[in-house]
């Protein structure tokens, strides 16, 4: 199959490739969602690639407005307009919601010959015409776009329901949707292919972020292959681990640290990563729970210079925010760091955090099982850490069913011991 590039960053990822030409393919969504943020950033970057591009709208606002508003965006090349390999069309504001538009985009079509096409939005065309005629001109659209040989970007604005009933859906060959779902009192942006003829796409909804550079989207990963567990141990920096362990962690397996509020785990974790960077083998330390700062300044009273650790390219800390991040995103960023320092031991503090930036993208289950699989994959050893509410029982320790995807699970625990006056009387005597 002939992919051409989508130009979204992650978007090819979801759709197998990228999209197919020629082919139409629906952007709905509600308002707000990036419609023509995703379809301009797709023709500026084809552009770049020297693609003809065009743009068709015929919204009330002047054209001026959108290229002012997509100016901002770092995928915005005014060259390209000047070059004419990308030309705005505005459409005729008399003409619209009449059939003659139709005649109209023809001959546009046929002066410029463009290779991918953006009409957006695409319903303003039969604002006018009642549901037989506006069916009617929507037939005549889509029998024409065939004859195009183009990529056909229209977009539309439509709520998931909406999609269904709409006419528009049986006549394109996909429909990416976006939508912006409410999550506690912060709202999440997914992307969801709906439907794509003659394509292997990635199905479920992945989260996306608008960002200067333009959309970015966040696909779940597939975790690649698992490498036969090896014989060999890594040796985790703490002497009693060690023992405990037989000898260290198992090369490329992962431990769950399951244990309640200050019983040491994120301590464990820590000294896990930077005895292997002290030995030359990088790290990466995930932290949802404590500032680098505050991170830097504890390893420092052990005598750790995390800086100069960071600075020789052997440990990343990546700190985010729980209630800020996206689970998808996190993860990848994750993917991102152990291949941008070839990293050897990975710890996650903690799985209550990757829970807390959970919205409805799946289960935390699934996730650590993909984190957990990759780390497999690439032979890295990892910790991920399980803070447990009740300070003395055990109860908590599978964390959610996390524990199932481990390979061991170490317990911290307090322990209570009987203490009286007497008995610490009769021990002082003793002495
Ligand atoms: N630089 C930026 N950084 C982050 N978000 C941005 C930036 N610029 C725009 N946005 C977001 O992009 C959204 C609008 O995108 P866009 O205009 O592409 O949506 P749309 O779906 O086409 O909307 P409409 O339904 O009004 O046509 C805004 O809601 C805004 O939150
Ligand atoms: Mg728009």
């Amino acid at each position: 199959m002939n992919h051409i590039v989508s130009g979204i960053p992650g978007l090819d990822d979801i759709l197998g490739g990228g999209f197919i030409r020629p082919s139409t393919v629906m952007i709905a969504g509600v308002a707000g969602s990036g419609k023509t943020t995703l379809t301009m950033q797709s023709i500026f970057n084809a552009a770049k690639e020297n693609e003809t591009c065009m743009y068709i709208t015929a919204l009330s606002e002047p054209i001026a407005m959108v290229n002012n508003y997509m100016s901002r965006f770092s995928f915005y090349d005014i060259s390209l307009l000047g070059k004419g390999k990308l030309k705005y069309v505005p459409l005729d504001h008399t003409m619209v919601g009449t059939v003659d538009i139709l005649e109209d985009i023809e001959e546009y079509i046929g002066n410029i010959k463009p290779d991918r096409i953006v009409i957006d939005p695409v319903n303003v065309l039969t604002s006018r015409m009642d549901e037989s005629k506006a069916r009617k001109f929507y037939y005549d659209l889509f029998t024409k776009m065939k004859e195009w040989n183009s990529l056909v970007l229209i977009t539309s604005e439509l709520s998931e329901d909406e999609i269904c009933k709409n006419e528009l859906s049986y006549l394109v060959d996909g429909i990416i949707y976006l939508s912006n779902d409410k999550f506690v009192d912060q709202r999440v942006r997914h992307l969801e292919v709906l439907k794509l003829r003659g394509q292997l796409y990635l199905t479920g909804k992945q989260s996306y972020s608008i960002t200067p550079d333009g959309l970015i989207i966040h696909p779940t990963f597939y975790p690649g292959k698992s490498l036969p567990v090896s014989n060999e141990r890594v040796d985790t920096g703490i002497d009693e681990l060690n023992k405990m362990t037989g000898g260290g962690l198992i090369k490329g397996t992962n431990t769950m640290i399951s244990g309640g509020s200050g019983t040491g785990k994120t301590l464990i974790a820590l000294e896990f990563v930077v005895s292997g960077a002290l030995k030359g083998e990088p790290g990466v330390f995930v932290t949802f729970e404590e500032s680098p700062d505050l991170l830097r300044n504890n390893a420092a009273v052990f005598g750790w210079d995390l800086d100069e650790l960071e600075e020789k390219g052997l440990l990343k800390i990546l700190y985010t925010s729980a209630y800020q991040a996206d689970i998808n995103e996190n993860t990848l960023e994750i993917k991102h760091l152990v291949e941008e320092i070839d990293a050897k031991r990975v710890a996650i503090d903690s799985i209550n955090g990757f829970q807390s930036s959970l919205t409805d993208v799946g289960d935390i289950k699934k996730h650590m099982y993909i984190l957990s699989r990759y780390f497999r994959h690439k032979g890295v050893t990892s910790m991920f850490i399980n803070e447990v509410s009740e300070l003395m029982g055990s109860s908590q320790v599978s964390g959610n069913g996390i524990a199932m995807v481990m390979d061991a699970i170490i317990l911290l625990r307090y322990v209570e011991i009987e203490w009286n006056e007497k008995s610490h009387l009769s021990t002082e005597n003793a002495g």
